[in-house]
């Protein structure tokens, strides 16, 4: 497997409950390795661009208000095969189906209300990562 990188937010659920070591503490258990982070409050159009491909549907009114509600942690993770293991750790988009263990199983308060976003693509991670993240910001 190829060594990657994914981007991650620790949603502002998380961020309000002080919980960012806590998932943190997921991530490295599972191997990843966190090589940029930083907290930051999203703008209204940071927050649109970012969901653009969810811009058709119902939620996406409340999700951009959930992710502009409170700091967000945004971060690069860099290890095997990270984007899809990053989604493992991650676990179901709804906690009732996440897998014991996973950070939205062990955080999640509700579909939305979710603790935790990555990358669903290879293609994804790059343009995620870009919208956050100098190059030199990025230190593995
Ligand atoms: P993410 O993009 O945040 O990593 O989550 P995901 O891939 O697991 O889920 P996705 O389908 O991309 O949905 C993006 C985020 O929108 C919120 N959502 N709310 N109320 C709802 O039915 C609903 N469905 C999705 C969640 O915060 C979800 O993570
Ligand atoms: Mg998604």
């Amino acid at each position: 497997m190829a060594l990657e990188r994914t981007f991650s937010i620790i949603k502002p659920d998380a961020t309000r409950r002080n919980l960012t070591g806590a998932v943190n503490a997921l991530i490295e258990k599972a191997g990843l390795r966190i090589v940029a982070q930083k907290r930051v409050l999203m703008t209204r159009a940071q927050a649109e661009t970012f969901y653009a491909v969810h811009k058709e549907r119902p939620f996406f009114g409340e999700l951009v208000e959930f992710m502009i509600s409170a700091p967000v942690v945004v971060q690069v993770l860099e290890g095997e095969g990270a984007i899809a293991k990053y989604r493992d750790v991650m676990g179901a988009t709804n906690p009732a189906n996440a897998a014991e263990g996973s950070i939205r199983k062990e955080f999640a308060l509700s579909v939305g209300e979710n603790s935790a976003h990555g990358s669903d693509s290879a293609e994804n991670a790059a343009i995620e990562i870009a919208q956050f993240f100098a190059g030199n910001e990025i230190v593995g």
